[in-house]
């Protein structure tokens, strides 16, 4: 099912923008010939045959790197004089019609075309614009560069981090990567986390409640003290054993140490801590003379 969206935004009629629930119309279509299998992301040679896919896709999503992946998909395109569909994706929600108005969406979509549209402007060439609402923005990407023999898609990345730190490739990226029959080209967006200082507490290991040594605990989840069983949250706060109902014997959180994160020329990060001893036994945080 499609819906014109682009005429919504007052973009000439002609220009594509429709709703997707399932594949693309065009898929549906049979009997055209199977597009050879290209060894470069365009084979500009052969590429004049009606079979050979040749244009570019790039997924626009609205942020900076958007300029950066409409200037490569134009270089690319201006060499191997491909087309290029410049593509958004508005992501429906299942407990939405799927050709539910979203005019935040579309408003978002809209202005990310303009800015896509005026990137190509300046390199003196065109972009066809589409905007695609459907339940899954990685499947549409697919589906478009099948419906206009795309021999490349470009999809743009921001930095993010998932669970344990590790870079998240996110599911519109992981389902093209998986699914797409051409060449796929991710550009990854700087860590702009780099820059900034991370953020750290640094906690003496001497217990408050009579001095012991505490440890990490074996779930990597909390801190121990082995004498007298104290549990303290990662974050230092005293935590009881609920499992055996115990209360703790910490009269306080774990005691928190100045500490202060440099860095040296070579980019490396360190803690600098100011340790000092505090008095055991004590509901409050006394330094110990
Ligand atoms: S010394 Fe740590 S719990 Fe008693």
């Amino acid at each position: 099912m499609a819906v014109g969206l682009l005429q919504r935004l007052g973009f000439p009629t002609g220009q594509v923008a429709k709703i997707v629930d399932g594949h693309h119309p065009d898929q549906l279509h049979t009997g055209s010939a199977t597009p050879k299998a290209d060894m470069l992301p365009i084979d500009g040679e052969d590429g004049q045959g009606a079979t050979c896919r040749r244009n570019v896709v790039v997924a626009v999503s609205g942020n900076e790197l958007d300029t950066e992946l409409v200037t490569l998909a134009c270089n690319v395109a201006k060499q191997k004089k491909a087309a290029i569909y410049v593509v958004y994706g508005i992501e429906v929600p299942r407990k939405l019609a799927i050709d539910a108005e979203m005019p935040d969406e579309t408003n978002a979509a809209g202005e990310a075309i303009e800015r896509a549209a005026q990137v190509a402007d300046q390199m003196h060439l065109r972009i066809v614009p589409e905007i695609v609402q459907s339940r899954h923005f990685g499947q549409s990407l697919v589906d478009e560069t099948k419906a206009h023999e795309c021999a490349l898609l470009i999809v743009g990345l921001p930095y993010q981090s998932g669970l344990g730190g590790h870079f998240d490739l996110g599911e519109t990226a992981d389902y093209a990567l998986k699914n797409a029959n051409c060449r796929v080209w991710l550009v990854r967006e700087d860590d702009a986390s780099n820059e900034a200082p991370p953020r750290v507490t640094a906690f003496t290991a001497t217990c408050p409640h009579l001095g012991c040594t505490i440890q990490l605990g074996s779930t990597g989840r909390e801190f121990v003290c082995p004498c007298h069983r104290a549990a303290f949250a990662l974050d230092g706060a005293p935590a009881s054993d609920g499992e055996k109902g115990e209360k703790s014997h910490a009269p306080r959180g774990m005691d928190a140490l100045e500490c202060r994160v440099a860095q040296d020329a070579a980019g490396d990060w360190w803690v600098e801590v100011a340790y000092e001893k505090f008095e055991p036994g004590l509901t409050s945080k006394v330094r110990k003379a």
